[in-house]
């Protein structure tokens, strides 16, 4: 990126695409019937399509540079939802300017990942990578993704596993944080800014414990040793920011609500953020614009903008 120019980022996270009624009985002989009772009593009315296609429309009109989503596309991993989701994605942009990471959502149940991950593989694998229907099952080996894109990296994670009924905890694994902690080095001396894209909220008290990364610890260390510069995560259903520590200084971790929240509470309704990075001479600036869900218009507007502080 040259001096002064600007590179501007959407992200937006948890749309919980639904589509039960496509589905076959025995796709709910599992945790899914736990799913199907909970989104019937209580997600259907706050996970709104009308929603969603408004944020869609307004980050089609605002034009960012890229698009980043950080997990649960779909509400119940769903053969039928995991479609609803590519179309979606196929609205919002070409894969060379969309990029995902799965949630715990869309690995609802044992297989649910591995078997449709592949319909989503132009947006989620890294520069040059495909995937093909045959590969499927190597969904773990795909992560962490790298896309660069004007000096900016950005570093897809995945912590989406099935877990028990009333859980929806996260784990990235120690595989997964080898590499990362490679890409990180490697990016780093490249000069390029650093956005990690994590579904679950790497930082204590985000979140509750039955929603916790199990190994937020060992990624913290990673992050403070190699550094990054961003990172951005899901899962909260509500906006957030915090810092980790790093050697080189703390960096923010923002996380948005769910992007088809019609939220009766206006802590959970739904938001995107645009992030304008410049390259300054003296490192990088960041500038947020929060775009928020207005309940009487029925479209987004700007609820705040603001620069990140170092
Ligand atoms: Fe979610």
């Amino acid at each position: 990126m040259n001096p002064n120019d600007t590179f501007t980022l959407a992200h937006l996270s948890d749309p919980h695409l639904a589509y039960p009624h496509a589905s076959g009985f025995s796709e709910f002989l599992n945790k899914r019937f736990f799913g199907y009772l909970k989104w019937h009593l209580k997600r259907r009315a706050e996970h709104q399509d009308d929603v969603l296609a408004q944020m869609i429309q307004d980050i089609r009109d605002t034009r960012p540079d890229h698009i980043v989503i950080t997990g649960d596309l779909t509400h119940m991993g769903l053969p039928a939802e995991y479609t609803r989701a590519k179309k979606m994605l196929e609205r919002l942009g070409p894969a060379s300017r969309v990029t995902i990471i799965p949630g715990n959502h869309d690995a609802y149940v044992a297989g649910a990942l591995d078997s449709r991950l592949v319909e989503w593989a132009d947006y989620l694998v890294s520069d040059g990578a495909t995937i093909s229907d045959g590969e499927a099952a190597a969904v773990d080996t795909l992560f962490p993704s790298l896309r660069v894109r004007a000096g900016v990296a950005l570093i897809g994670v995945t912590t989406a596993q099935p877990c028990s009924t009333f859980l929806a905890v996260g784990c990235i694994g120690n595989d997964q944080l080898q590499r990362l902690e490679k890409i990180l080095i490697d990016s780093g001396q490249k000069g390029l800014f650093r956005i990690v894209l994590i579904h679950h909220p790497p930082k204590s008290g985000v979140v509750s414990w039955r929603k916790r990364l199990t190994d937020a610890e060992a990624f913290q260390r990673i992050i403070h040793t190699f550094g990054a510069e961003l990172i951005l995560h899901g899962h909260s259903h509500h906006q957030s920011q915090t810092y980790l520590e790093t050697v080189g200084g703390r960096i923010p971790v923002i996380g948005v609500p769910s992007s088809s929240a019609a939220g009766e509470n206006i802590k959970r309704r739904a938001r995107y953020h645009l992030y304008h990075l410049s390259s300054r001479a003296d490192g990088w600036e960041i500038r947020i614009c929060v775009r928020g869900y207005d309940t009487k218009t029925q479209r987004f507007d700007t609820e705040n903008e603001y620069r990140l502080a170092d």
